[in-house]
């Protein structure tokens, strides 16, 4: 997964061949439009108010897995932030593992008047920052190990040729001790637990190191990490033989996840249970997840939805637009699906808590 996505001469994103929005593969929040951005502004700006109000000095917003630059374009453009006390201190930060996107993201941000750079996750952790860090469909494209369960025991589910020179998925090793252990917290018994030969499914190696390196880079903050997710009771339920991986393309979703390599995104979704594990390892304090859906609504998206009944600048037709971008946010079949979670950086002193926002995150066991 890791070569098919990130390969710098081969791979989806490396390369740069990801084709985002609705005339391409896939689709996300601030690919489809500017309503994301507008809401998020109302959980940020008060994060960053209240880091400011508190110390002096820089405040950062580090984007992690920035895209096409989207995201980043849509929080500042055509908003007027001269008052906002933050503002003259606020740099931003792009963390891209992909060179091709890099030069994406820079043309699309070039008009921006604010201090960007893109920066690396080893030259950040030199000098950790104030702020917040911002993984918005990230986590889904971290490699995941596939493992199937062959003769009572957990094994690797490698990629082999077949006669013909093909790729095809393979029995590998056994999984290490380390593994069954951390799959046995997620309730995968190391014996398979009643499922049937050849059952299957994925978790994310890379997750804890992942954690480690946004927790590396902020002195004082918050991770705001947005993405599809999953309990481990739902991923790893003896009916979700197979586990969560798709391959994405032309909006479309297919299994052939060997197809076309470098041609197509491959995603798995996220297991909250083990990011919830894994952060206080990392020095997180887990402050809770939230669906999309009910966070967009607490952040205004209702009133924003009955405005566009009442005439105004916009023509019908944008209204009509505009609402339906605003619906597929909170339509739990599409974005409104997707979890926000929220953790802060354990440090000292502890991070402010902001005015607003509102306390849409439960706290966590
Ligand atoms: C699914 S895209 C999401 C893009 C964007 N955030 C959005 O929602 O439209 C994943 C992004 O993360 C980047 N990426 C993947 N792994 C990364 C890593 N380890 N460090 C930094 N960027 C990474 C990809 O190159 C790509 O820009």
């Amino acid at each position: 997964m890791d070569w098919l996505l990130n390969d710098p001469e081969f791979g989806y994103y490396g390369s740069g061949r990801v084709r985002f929005g609705q005339d391409g593969d896939f689709v996300t929040a601030p690919t489809q439009g500017s309503a994301f951005a507008e809401l998020l502004r109302r959980h940020l700006w008060p994060c960053l108010e209240a880091l400011a109000a508190e110390q002096a000095g820089p405040i950062s917003l580090i984007e992690w897995g920035p895209g096409d630059g989207s995201l980043m374009a849509q929080l500042f453009e055509s908003e007027d932030l001269k008052q906002a006390i933050w503002f003259d201190r606020l740099e931003l930060l792009m963390v891209e593992s992909s060179p091709a996107l890099r030069q994406q993201q820079q043309q699309r941000l070039s008009a921006l008047k604010l201090p960007i750079c893109w920066i690396s996750p080893n030259e950040l952790k030199l000098s950790p920052r104030r702020g917040l860090v911002l993984a918005h469909e990230l986590l889904d494209a971290l490699p995941v190990q596939r493992f199937v369960l062959a003769s009572g025991r957990w094994h690797e589910l490698a990629v082999c040729c077949d006669a013909a020179g093909q790729p095809q998925f393979c029995r590998g090793a056994p999984l290490s001790d380390s593994v069954l252990h951390q799959l046995e917290q997620l309730g995968l018994p190391a014996d398979g637990g009643g499922r049937p030969e050849g059952w299957s499914s994925e978790w994310c190696p890379a997750l804890a190191g992942w954690l480690q390196q946004a927790r590396d880079v902020l002195s004082q903050g918050w991770l705001l990490a947005i993405d599809y997710a999953l309990s481990a009771s739902r991923y790893y339920a003896p009916q979700r033989d197979g586990g969560t991986l798709l391959a994405c393309r032309a909006q479309g979703t297919s299994t052939d996840l060997l197809a076309d390599p470098g041609l197509q995104d491959i995603t798995a979704h996220v297991c909250s249970t083990l990011l919830q594990q894994l952060a206080p390892q990392a020095n997180w304090h887990w402050r809770g997840a939230a669906l999309q859906g009910e966070v967009l609504l607490q952040l205004g998206l209702a009133a924003e939805i009955s405005a566009l009944s009442e005439p105004g600048p916009l023509d019908l037709a944008a209204r009509l637009a505009r609402r339906e971008e605003l619906l597929r946010l909170v339509d739990p079949h599409l974005l409104g699906g997707f979890w926000w979670f929220w953790l802060e950086a354990q440090s000292e002193p502890p991070a402010p808590t902001p005015i607003r926002p509102p306390g849409w995150w439960p706290e966590g066991p």
